[in-house]
């Protein structure tokens, strides 16, 4: 199994159609299942492995993704690099719908979710820049070739959910200078940097979260209807990253566990 892709993509079932000479593999990990079956294939000379985030069918919302099984999984396929976009909401007036962030800083608000692979032995892994450096420039100017009105840096504020965040939580939000808040980036990060990956987060604006207008704050259908319409650009967009990505991995973030005494052999 485990050189079977070297690049993830963890995305929407709208992504499917993303590779080339796709086969679907079921993957055990010691966490259970991942999300779905994991498709694995090809973008031109690359091989990928793509998990739909939620299950097909959505079968798990933000708060009960199965994380650790994830990434695990990706891992255990050959994966060294993640590509993950989502759908945010903008929490600053000139980051309108159809804006793409490249965040570079993650904020976590969430409160119910593992967050690690290491509940025994003392592994502390570094975490003050959450995201690949080499990945995100790929992001940005992939993004901007696309003519994305693009940001190539900003804080995701990831929130537990499943519910949208009150006018109160968001004007405090946005009033922390943070740029765009969502419900899955985390501890999908963190548990990348818990496996040395690399990983980027890649964010479509789809509506401005409550406290940014007065109108009757953001719906799931508002969401959902924004992120079909701009699915194939998305999908163009994350083809063109993943061919970009430096397969050298110029990066440190291979080495986030030099050092460290595992308690266990990654997969
Ligand atoms: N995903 C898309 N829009 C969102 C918002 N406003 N808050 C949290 N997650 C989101």
């Amino acid at each position: 199994m485990s050189n079977r892709a070297q690049i993830g993509v963890i995305g929407g079932s709208g992504f499917y159609s993303l590779l080339e000479g796709a086969e679907e593999i079921d993957v055990a990990t010691p966490y259970g299942p991942p999300s779905d079956t994991i498709t694995v294939g090809r973008i031109g000379d690359r091989s990928v492995a793509f998990i739909p985030r939620h299950g097909r069918g959505h079968t798990f919302p933000p708060h009960r993704i199965p994380y650790r099984a994830n990434m695990w999984a990706l891992r255990s396929l050959g994966v060294r690099q993640v590509v993950a976009p989502s759908a945010v909401g903008s929490l600053r007036p000139e980051l309108g719908p159809g804006a793409l962030v490249v965040p570079d800083q993650l904020v976590d608000r969430t409160t119910d979710r593992v967050q690690t692979y290491y509940d025994a032995g003392a592994v502390h892994v570094s975490f003050a820049d959450p995201y690949c450096p080499s990945g995100r420039a790929v992001a940005a100017a992939k993004a901007r070739e696309a003519e994305f009105d693009t940001a190539d840096e900003g804080t995701l504020v990831v929130i537990e959910g499943p519910r949208f965040s009150t006018r109160a939580e968001s004007k405090w939000y946005s009033q922390a200078g943070w740029s765009v808040i969502g419900m899955t980036g985390h501890p999908e990060a963190v548990l990348a940097r818990e496996l040395a990956l690399c990983y980027t987060s890649v964010c479509l604006v789809t509506d401005h979260d409550a406290g940014v207008e007065a109108g009757e704050g953001v719906t799931h259908e508002e969401v959902l209807a924004f992120f079909a319409k701009n699915v194939e650009r998305m999908r163009s967009m994350v083809r063109d990253i993943v061919e970009g990505l430096p397969l050298d991995r110029p990066c440190s973030c291979g080495d986030a566990l030099d050092g460290l005494t595992l308690p266990f052999e990654l997969p």
